[in-house]
């Protein structure tokens, strides 16, 4: 499949936008300062922090798993059996999860839950982190997929 743009200009901190490739949804998610410097926060609930046996670029091989931290661009397709998660970017309780839920992202299928670099939580069915595809920077707010 051919590369997609993405236009992310009209993204508020804290919302995403959902993109097409290969057939694939794929989230750009911009995430504000907080929502970044929760990362760090969590990181002993994770089963792979580091993304060691995640699939990802190596230029997303860190702790916000992309290349600007304030924006993250992920498949959104479960690595447990492949359903699409929903955004839980509520904190707290009232995301439904758990009263120190700190945002990211909640699969129906089977309950796996990620955090906002699709990092997975430990004793979760997903197996591995969500995968990053490769992409670059064009300008700005214009990211190329693929
Ligand atoms: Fe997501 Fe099973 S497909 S938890």
């Amino acid at each position: 499949g051919a590369p997609v743009e993405a236009d992310v200009g009209k993204l508020a901190p804290g919302e995403m936008m959902t993109v097409e490739w290969r057939g694939k949804p794929v989230w750009i998610v911009r995430r504000t300062p907080e929502m970044v410097a929760g990362l760090e926060a969590h990181e002993d609930r994770l089963a792979d922090p580091a993304s060691g046996e995640a699939q990802q670029p190596d230029y997303a091989a860190n702790r916000h798993r992309s290349i600007n931290p304030e924006y993250l661009v992920v498949i959104g397709i479960c690595t447990h059996l492949g359903c699409s998660p929903s955004d839980k970017f509520t904190t707290g309780a009232a995301s439904g999860i758990a009263a120190d839920w700190p945002g990211g992202f909640f699969c129906p299928c089977h309950g796996s839950i990620f955090d906002l670099a699709g990092r997975v939580f430990r004793s979760q069915p997903a197996p591995t982190n969500l995968e990053i595809p490769p992409h670059k920077w064009l300008s700005a707010s214009l990211v190329l997929i693929g």
